[in-house]
C-alpha cells in the first residue's frame, strides 16, 4: 500500500461563505450539527421517523455483533411505499417524479407519483407470476430509463433485493455477478441509445446466459426495436408480461435489515464484491443526506442526478433517496455530446434545473469544450451543484461555480463509496463554508478519522488515512456470500475502525481534502476498478505471459489505465511489436471487462520491473506511465529492464 501522496494540496485556500439567500430558508442548520453531535442515535431515529414503519423499531443500532450493524431493530417498512405510495397518500399524486429524455432528441415521458404508483405495482405483480419471492435476487441490466427505476422499486416492494449490472459491462462480467449472485430472474431491454445510436444489451445478455443455467426468466423491455433472439419459454416482452398486470399491488412490509440490493464494485483482488445493503438505516440515510446536502424543497426544486443508475450514485440519489422525498426528477438516457455538447444545458433549461450533480471528470470534459456552450444557455434555474465519485481539482470546482453555477451556486463536494451506501463527508448548503476542491466535514451523526499507520488520529494539518469511527444507517452490511471478506478488507487494518481505501489529509481548518485511493483501485472518469481485475482480463489472453496494471493521472478521466505486458515466448516478435496486437489486448480488456475498462496505454515489454523476491514494482510502472524520473532502482533485480520501458515510455504516446 502506497502512502497518501500531499503534494497536490494548496497551501492557500479560498473559502466561500454560504449565500445568505441560501441560508435563509435552507433545510439544514447550525442546529442540525448540533443535534446530531449531542446524540448521534437520536439524531438518526429522528430521522427514521420521517419515514413510513409499518412496526416501529425496539432498537436503534445493535453493533453487538461488529462489524456487522444492525439498524431500527424490530423495525418493519416497505421501501418502494416509502418511495411511491406514502405520496400519492398524501395527495402529490400528481407531482412529477420523473421528467425522462432519452438520448434520441424528442423522446421525453413525464412520470407523475400517481403513474409511478400503477407502474411499480404492475411491475412487481409481474415480477411475482414470475416466479420471484422475498429473497429471491434479481439481476437488473438496463439502459438509463424509466423501466429501470420502476423494476427496482418493484424488486423493493416484493422484497427480492435486486443487484443492477451497469449496461457497459461485458457478458463476462455480467457471468460473474449473476452466478455470484445466484439470480435466476434477469430485467434487461433490447438495448439502449448511447453517442447516437441503439447499443444492445439482451445480446450481451444472451451471451451471458449460455454460462448461467439456473436464470429461468428474461423480462425484455422493447426500447429500441432492435431485432433480438429469443429463447421461448425463457424471455418474455415487458410489454406482454407487465401491460396485463392488475394496477395495484398490496405490498408487505419487511423488517428494517431485509436486504434491499447488492451491487458489485471492484475491490483490490480480481474478483468484484458483492456489497450488501439493508432496507430501513440505507433508506434514512440516503433519504436524509438528499434532503439536507441538496436543500431539497421537494415542492420547487427540478434535481438532476447525472450519474447512471448501474452505480451506487443512481441507486441511492436518482432511485431511493430521490423518491423517498418526493423529490422532481430529471432522467437522462444519453452521453452529454448527443447530438451536440450543450445537451445538458438545453435539459438544464427545458426542465429548470435547480440541484445538478454530477463527476469531477464531466465538469473538466465541459471545461474542454469551452464555456461557450453554457453560455449560449439560461442556467439561472440552478441553485445547488454537487460533485461525487473522484477527487474535484480546485481548478474545475472554481469552474463549476463560475460558469455552472454563476457565482451564486454552493458547490457540495460529497465523499462517499458504495460501501457507505450514503453520502459521508459534504459541505451543507447554507450552514458550511466551502473551500476548491475540500469535503468539508463528516455529515451531522457521522463520524470520520484520519489515522497514521498505526491508526492514531492526526492532528489537523496532517495527511494519513480515512476511516469511519462509528457505524452508520447505510453502511454494507457485509459482502454477499464473503463474511471473512469483509471483515478482512475493511476492518482489519486498524482495530475498530472502518478501512475507506482512501488516503485524506485534515488542513490547518480541521477541515477534509480526499486524496485518492491508497489501494490497487483505480479510478476511472469515477469509475472504480481494480488495477488486479484488468491484469486477469489481460492474462487470460492466450498471447499473454504476464501483465501488470497501474493508474496514471490524467488530465480528464482523473485515472487513466496503463498496462505494461509481456508477451508470451510463442508469440512472434513481429506480432508482438505490432498496433493490431496492441490493438486486440484492448478489445479483450473490453470483451473481459467492458469498455470502460480498456487501457489508455498498453506498452509491450520484453520483462516486468521486479524486486529480487519477484514482487512486480507497481510504484515505478507508476512513475513510468506518468513519466516521472525513475529515482532509486537499486532494487530491481535488474535494473536496466525499468530503464529501457522508461525510455520506450518517454517514446511513445498514449492511445485514444
Ligand atoms: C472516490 C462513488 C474524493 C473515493 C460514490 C472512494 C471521492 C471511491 C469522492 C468510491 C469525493 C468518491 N472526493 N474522492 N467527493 N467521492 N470518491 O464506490 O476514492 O464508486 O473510495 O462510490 O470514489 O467509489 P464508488
Amino acid at each position: 500500500m502506497s502512502e497518501p501522496g500531499l503534494s497536490n494540496l494548496l497551501t492557500e485556500t479560498r473559502r466561500f461563505e454560504p449565500p445568505a439567500a441560501l441560508a435563509e430558508d435552507a433545510i439544514a442548520t447550525d442546529a442540525t450539527y448540533d443535534a446530531a453531535a449531542k446524540d448521534r442515535l437520536g439524531f438518526w431515529a429522528e430521522r427514521a421517523g420521517e419515514l413510513q414503519w409499518s412496526r416501529p423499531w425496539d432498537e436503534v443500532l445493535d453493533w453487538s455483533k461488529a462489524p456487522f450493524a444492525e439498524w431500527f431493530v424490530g423495525g418493519e417498512l416497505n421501501v418502494s411505499v416509502n418511495c411511491v405510495d406514502r405520496h400519492v397518500e398524501a395527495g402529490n399524486g400528481g407531482r412529477v417524479a420523473f421528467h425522462w429524455e432519452g438520448e434520441p432528441d424528442g423522446d421525453r415521458r413525464t412520470l407523475t407519483y400517481a403513474d409511478l404508483l400503477v407502474e411499480v405495482s404492475k411491475a412487481a405483480n409481474a415480477l411475482t407470476e414470475l416466479g420471484v419471492q422475498a429473497g429471491d435476487r434479481v439481476c437488473v441490466y438496463m439502459p438509463m430509463i424509466p423501466e429501470t427505476v420502476i423494476t427496482m422499486l418493484a424488486c423493493a416492494r416484493i422484497g427480492a433485493p435486486h443487484s443492477v449490472v451497469f449496461g457497459g459491462f461485458s457478458a463476462q462480467a455480467l457471468v460473474d455477478r449473476i452466478q455470484d449472485a445466484d439470480a435466476h430472474v434477469v430485467v434487461t431491454a433490447d438495448g439502449g441509445y448511447r453517442r447516437g445510436s441503439p447499443s444492445g444489451l439482451k445480446p450481451v445478455l444472451d451471451e451471458a446466459l449460455q454460462r448461467c443455467p439456473d436464470v429461468r426468466s428474461v423480462l425484455v423491455v422493447k426500447r429500441t426495436g432492435q431485432d433480438v433472439d429469443w429463447t421461448e419459454g425463457r424471455d418474455v416482452w415487458w410489454h406482454d408480461l407487465v401491460e396485463k398486470q392488475p394496477e395495484t399491488h398490496t405490498p408487505q412490509a419487511f423488517s428494517s435489515e431485509h436486504p434491499l440490493f447488492l451491487l458489485y464494485t471492484s475491490g483490490t483482488t480480481g474478483k468484484p464484491k458483492g456489497i450488501l445493503h439493508t432496507s430501513g438505516g440505507y433508506l434514512t440515510q440516503v433519504s436524509t443526506t438528499h434532503r439536507y446536502v441538496f436543500d431539497l424543497h421537494p415542492e420547487s426544486d427540478v434535481y438532476w442526478c447525472a450519474a447512471d443508475v448501474g452505480w451506487v450514485t443512481g441507486h441511492s440519489y436518482i432511485c431511493y433517496g430521490p423518491l423517498a422525498n418526493g423529490a422532481t426528477s430529471v432522467l437522462y438516457e444519453g452521453t452529454p455530446d448527443t447530438p451536440t455538447q450543450d445537451r445538458w444545458w438545453q435539459i438544464v433549461e427545458r426542465y429548470g434545473v435547480s440541484i445538478l450533480y454530477t463527476a469531477p471528470t464531466t465538469i473538466r470534459t465541459f471545461m474542454k469544450w469551452g464555456e461557450e456552450l453554457p453560455g449560449a444557455h439560461d442556467l439561472s434555474s440552478l441553485r445547488v451543484l454537487g460533485s461525487v465519485g473522484e477527487p474535484i481539482n480546485p481548478e474545475a470546482w472554481m469552474w463549476y461555480r463560475r460558469v455552472i453555477g454563476g457565482e451564486r451556486c454552493p458547490i457540495v463536494d460529497t465523499w462517499w463509496q458504495t460501501e457507505t451506501g450514503g453520502i459521508m463527508i459534504t459541505p451543507l448548503p447554507g450552514v458550511t463554508a466551502t473551500k476548491p476542491g475540500s469535503a468539508m466535514t463528516p455529515f451531522p451523526g457521522i463520524s470520520v478519522a484520519v489515522v497514521d499507520n498505526d491508526g492514531t488520529a492526526v492532528g489537523n494539518g496532517e495527511g494519513g488515512y480515512l476511516t469511519l469511527t462509528e457505524p452508520w444507517p447505510a453502511m454494507l452490511r457485509g459482502i454477499w456470500g464473503d463474511e471473512e471478506r469483509f471483515r478482512e478488507t475493511y476492518w482489519s487494518k486498524f482495530a475498530g475502525q472502518y478501512f475507506a481505501g482512501d488516503g485524506a489529509k485534515k488542513d490547518a481548518d480541521g477541515d477534509l481534502w480526499l486524496l485518492g485511493r491508497v489501494d490497487d483501485v483505480m479510478n476511472v472518469s469515477g469509475h472504480r476498478i481494480s488495477t488486479t481485475e484488468v491484469e486477469s482480463a489481460l492474462v487470460s489472453h492466450p498471447s499473454v505471459a504476464e501483465a501488470a496494471v497501474v493508474g496514471a493521472a490524467d488530465e480528464t478521466t482523473g485515472q487513466g489505465i496503463v498496462a505494461f505486458v509481456t508477451p508470451k515466448g510463442s508469440v512472434a516478435d513481429e506480432v508482438s511489436s505490432g498496433e493490431a496486437f496492441v490493438q486486440e489486448l484492448r478489445d479483450h480488456v473490453a470483451k473481459e471487462i467492458g469498455k470502460i475498462a480498456k487501457p489508455r496505454q498498453i506498452l509491450i515489454v520484453p520483462e516486468l520491473p521486479k524486486t529480487r523476491s519477484g514482487k512486480i514494482m507497481r510504484r515505478l510502472l507508476r512513475d513510468v506511465a506518468e513519466k516521472r524520473d525513475l529515482g532509486d532502482v537499486t532494487t530491481l533485480a535488474d535494473p536496466t529492464v525499468v530503464n529501457a520501458i522508461g525510455d520506450q515510455m518517454k517514446a511513445s504516446t498514449a492511445e485514444d
